[in-house]
């Protein structure tokens, strides 16, 4: 499976995906990693894995539309069947993502429905709940509400802050993106409307 990657910053959740695949793994070919920040840490790491890079700066682009034009027509030239946000800080279009036609996934650090949107993390602290996590899932039209594809649960615990509890989740998304993306590519995901089945044994 053909895979492409958006990815703005620090890109840990793509190196967890690109340490899987030297390892053997993760049954895919990463075609190209594309981001809208020339300084992400993301093209570093890709670049050195061997992956093909391009940067999709705002400035170069008269509006969201035809930054969206570039990105699908370099996705389209790499055959690309499954795209991957990997803390890509830009929300894709309803239009872009009507053209693609090929499944797109994003992790999310909450447990979806619950805190969508920007400082997950934050919200959760804020709202005061025991339990907390992540979430890989297809991506919609709408802000984080697309089919859940995996879950992961973590404690929150009374003396957190952001950043203890961003690192327990960050954690816990190595482990589910990477698992997520091996049965998408084995086949083993199957979406009917909002609901996924996985096909672990068969
Ligand atoms: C992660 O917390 C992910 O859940 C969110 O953006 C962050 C990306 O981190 N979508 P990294 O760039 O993969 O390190």
């Amino acid at each position: 499976m053909k895979v492409a990657v958006l990815a703005s910053g620090r890109g840990s959740n793509l190196q967890a995906l690109i340490d899987e695949w030297q390892e053997g793994s993760l049954p895919v070919e990463f075609a190209g990693v594309g981001s809208d920040n020339i300084n992400a840490q993301a093209l570093v790491r890709a670049e050195k894995a061997g992956i093909p890079v391009r940067a999709f700066l705002r400035e170069n682009y008269s509006d969201k539309e035809a930054q969206e034009k570039d990105i699908l027509n370099w996705f389209e030239e790499l055959g690309a069947e499954l795209l991957v946000l990997a803390g890509y800080m830009r929300v894709l279009s309803p239009s872009f993502i009507r053209q693609a036609d090929y499944p797109i996934v994003n992790i999310h650090p909450s447990l979806l429905p619950s805190f969508p949107g920007l400082h997950a993390q934050k919200q959760a602290l804020e709202y005061g709940v025991r339990v907390s996590g992540c979430t890989v899932h297809f991506v919609d039209e709408g802000m984080d509400t697309g089919p859940i594809i995996l879950q992961q649960a973590v404690p929150v615990f009374d003396e957190d802050n952001v950043d203890t509890l961003s690192e327990r989740i960050l954690k816990v998304e190595h482990e589910i993106y990477p698992e997520a993306i091996r049965l998408l590519a084995l086949g083993k995901v199957k979406r009917q409307g909002r609901k996924v089945t996985i096909y672990r044994h068969s």
